[in-house]
């Protein structure tokens, strides 16, 4: 952490960071991916790859982990589509069935059909299985049941958490390669000093909610790895407050390591625009460094780059969509601590970004490794080159 403040300079970046926002964005200008999004325009940029080996089998050739995010009406509806995702994927994250909107029908019951079937199709296909989420913020939101926003408050809410996470977790104990203990916990537009997203959970807990889900699950299910899942998200972001995220996250992860907090690893969601390649390489190496320094490993876990505001041309599209990929996935995987990438879909088929961001023009979006016809794109390409070309975790 310490680190990580020095190469910010001995400006306290948590204060006045919104006036110096639009300097900040200027100065610290990632130039050299800007300059890359000028050359694939120029489309000189060599995407090639050799053989046709599937994603799965790139990554675990350099022993890391790749797969996706999907759902189960999906793959019960989509035979072509499962069968590309078993042939790609190694890990198999529930993309919504693991969220309190489809377990928890009710106060008091739990529907565990539709992420049994997702955990019964990874069994099958010899993939591994992901929980994704189980304490988020915006269950209490549009997103969650209504019953949670209705009925919970300051004097149940410990008790709703641990009864939830404790039976979740102990449903799938054993047989979960990983949980999303907690998601998303920081948004600096909240405007607390400590950067947290002003959750219910917060507001009815304080920040001692992070650390209770952490020991529950870890009580349920010691095996599975617990990871803080953190959003990095390009959208409608600035540089200063993607920033801000990061100092916040490794103040917090450096709390929760001294109390004794059972986490075991950070989730970066990489949720990526393409038009401006926001992510600025030196400190993003630097973040990823920091975080290994506490003994964390580090899951890219929500991959996939928008472009909703990329050029119509689908060529050109690709292309800078590749790159962004490449570049991005070239620059972590230097970290040793990266064990895992998945991305936040495989076909441009099934993406939340054709419903949350969508294009003006009404193209459909392309921001996945294959086509909306399954087939691999440049986007899948460049995965395979930033795997084929990562140093190799086994030696
Ligand atoms: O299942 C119902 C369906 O029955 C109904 O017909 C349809 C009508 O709109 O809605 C369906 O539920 C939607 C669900 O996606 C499945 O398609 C929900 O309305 C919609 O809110 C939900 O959106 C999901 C969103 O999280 C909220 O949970 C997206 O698919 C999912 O990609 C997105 O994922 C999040 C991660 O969990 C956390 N990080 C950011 C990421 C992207 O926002």
């Amino acid at each position: 952490m310490a680190k990580y403040r020095t190469r910010l300079g001995r400006r306290t970046f948590l204060s006045g960071l919104a006036a110096t926002a639009t300097s900040c964005a200027i100065a610290n200008q990632p130039r050299q991916l800007n300059d890359n999004v000028q050359a694939l325009r120029d489309e000189k940029r060599d995407f090639a790859v050799v053989g046709d080996a599937p994603l799965r089998d790139r990554a675990a050739a350099k022993g890391l982990l790749y797969g996706a995010a999907t759902g189960s009406q999906i793959l019960s509806s989509d035979s072509a589509f499962a069968e590309s995702f078993a042939k790609e994927c190694a890990i198999l994250v529930p993309e919504n069935e693991l969220k309190w909107s489809v377990l928890r029908p009710s106060p008091d019951r739990f529907d565990f059909s539709q992420a049994d079937a997702l955990l019964s199709f990874a069994r099958s296909h010899k993939m591994l299985f992901r929980g994704h989420t189980l304490v988020w913020g915006q269950d209490f939101g549009d997103f969650g049941p209504k019953w949670l926003r209705e009925t919970v408050n300051s004097k149940n809410a410990e008790q709703v958490l641990i009864n939830h996470v404790k039976t979740v977790v102990e449903h799938y104990a054993g047989q979960m390669h990983s949980w999303d203990v907690v998601n998303e916990v920081f948004d600096p537009r909240h405007g607390r000093a400590d950067g947290l997203a002003n959750t219910s959970w917060l507001k009815f807990l304080g920040i001692n909610y992070i650390d209770l889900a952490f020991r529950t699950a870890a009580q349920a299910d010691p095996k599975a790895l617990r990871v803080l899942n953190f959003t990095e998200y390009d959208l409608g972001e600035n540089e200063g407050q993607r920033e801000a995220r990061k100092v916040g996250v490794l103040k917090l992860l450096e709390r929760l390591k001294a109390q004794g907090t059972p986490v075991q690893a950070l989730g970066i969601q990489g949720h990526l625009e393409g038009i401006t390649t926001h992510f600025n390489p030196r400190r993003l190496k630097a973040f990823l460094r920091d975080v290994a320094s506490l003994g964390l490993k580090i899951m890219i876990t929500e991959l996939d780059v928008i472009d909703q505001k990329l050029p119509l041309d689908v060529d050109v599209r690709d292309r800078i969509v590749a790159g962004v990929y490449e570049d991005y996935l070239s620059l972590v995987l230097e970290e040793p601590a990266v064990t895992t990438v998945i991305t936040w879909g495989l076909s441009d088929r099934y993406t939340w970004h054709s419903r949350f961001n969508s294009r003006d023009d009404k193209a459909p979006v392309r921001p996945l490794p294959l086509d909306e016809g399954r087939k691999r794109k440049l986007a899948w390409n460049a995965i395979a080159r930033a795997f084929d070309r990562s140093p190799n975790r086994k030696l």
